[in-house]
This record gives structure tokens, C-alpha cells and sequence, in this order.
């Protein structure tokens, strides 16, 4: 039987460099250990930091996606196709989530995005604002989300409209 995936608990594998070549894997790893250092004394953060700041840029540059190195990114993100992702330093994300390419999670000038875990978001969907995004939940490819989105709920469209919920239990 396929296992559930958790919404709470982040799955550290999906984020495992697999092979010579991964590109979006090492940039998360990046930012995964540039906010790992935030503990360490002055000197040695500062000088890791200025290396892992250029790694970012190196791997920003290689994926073209605009992930910040203080982004709220809960464990188990995967971005298999990276080009093209937009986050917004503000914006949180819950574990486990999917993110294709092209996605925006970005301010209408009000606020920003709400993620629940394991959200899966299609290729170039946009979510846009301070809306919340349920557990569960799906995006469709290209939508435009500027309202909330139920635990469960699969929203498609421009704007995007919730088509189906999952009964499911939260986890
Ligand atoms: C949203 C999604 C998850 C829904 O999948 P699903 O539950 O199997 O839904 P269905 O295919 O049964 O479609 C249900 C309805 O939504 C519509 N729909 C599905 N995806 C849509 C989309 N992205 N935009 C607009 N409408 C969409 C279908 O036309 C259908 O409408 P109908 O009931 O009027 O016929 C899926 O269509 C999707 O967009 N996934 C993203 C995949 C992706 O980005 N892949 C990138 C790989 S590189």
C-alpha cells in the first residue's frame, strides 16, 4: 500500500541529493544550512555565511528559481523542475510539499501566502496574497489562487476555484 504522505512531519529524503547532477536538491541544501548557521558564534558565521551566500547565488543562478535564503520552507519541499519558482520571503510553506515550475508564491500588495503541508502546486501555478492554503491540498497547473483553499481541496482556474475536497484525516 502507498504510504500517506505526512502534512506535519517533514520526509528529509525527499530532499536528498540523488546523483551527480541535481540542481534544485542542492540549492535547498544550501538554504537549509545557511539557516542552520544562524546559532553559530559571530566569526565562523560570518565567514560560512559569505560562502553559502555565494553558493545560493551559484545554484540560483543554475535552476533560475527565486528562493530566498531566509524563506519559511518546511522539510520535504521538492522542486523537480525549479526553473522559474518565485517565493516570497514572507511566505510560509508547510513540509512536504511539491512545487512544479513557474509557481509563484508571492504578495498582492496585502500580505502573503499561507501553505499547509504537503500541498502539491501544479506547473505555473500563481498563489497570490494572504490566502490559506489547507493541508492536502492540490493546485492545479496555471491557477491563479487569491482566495483560501480548504484542507483536502483541489482548486484549477484563473481565479481558481475549489473543485473537489478530499475526506481525509489531517497528519
Ligand atoms: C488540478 C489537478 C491536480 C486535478 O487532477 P484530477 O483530480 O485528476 O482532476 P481531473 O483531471 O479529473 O479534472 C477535474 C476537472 O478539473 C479540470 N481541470 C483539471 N486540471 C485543471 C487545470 N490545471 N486548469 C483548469 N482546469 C483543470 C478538468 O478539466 C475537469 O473539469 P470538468 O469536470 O469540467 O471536466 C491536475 O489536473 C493538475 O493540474 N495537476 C498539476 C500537474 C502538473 O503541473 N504537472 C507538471 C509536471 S512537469
Amino acid at each position: 500500500m502507498k504510504q500517506a504522505i505526512s502534512s506535519t512531519e517533514p520526509d528529509w529524503r525527499r530532499e536528498q541529493i540523488r546523483g551527480y547532477w541535481d540542481p534544485g536538491r542542492q540549492l535547498l541544501r544550501t538554504i537549509r544550512r545557511y539557516q542552520a548557521i544562524r546559532e553559530w558564534p559571530a566569526l565562523p558565521r560570518k565567514l560560512a555565511g559569505y560562502y553559502l551566500v555565494l553558493l545560493h547565488r551559484f545554484w540560483s543562478v543554475v535552476t533560475g528559481a527565486d528562493i530566498p535564503l531566509n524563506a519559511k520552507i518546511g522539510g520535504g519541499l521538492m522542486i523537480p523542475h525549479p526553473n522559474g519558482i518565485v517565493i516570497h520571503p514572507d511566505a510560509d510553506i508547510g513540509p512536504n510539499c511539491l512545487l512544479f515550475q513557474q509557481v509563484t508564491v508571492g504578495s498582492d500588495g496585502k500580505g502573503v501566502p499561507s501553505i499547509g503541508g504537503h500541498v502539491d502546486i501544479g506547473a505555473g501555478a500563481r498563489i497570490l496574497g494572504p490566502v490559506s492554503i489547507g493541508a492536502h491540498a492540490r493546485i492545479g497547473a496555471n491557477a491563479v489562487v487569491i482566495r483560501d483553499v480548504p484542507i483536502g481541496g483541489t482548486a484549477v482556474g484563473v481565479p481558481a476555484r475549489v473543485i473537489t475536497v478530499m475526506d481525509r484525516q489531517e497528519g
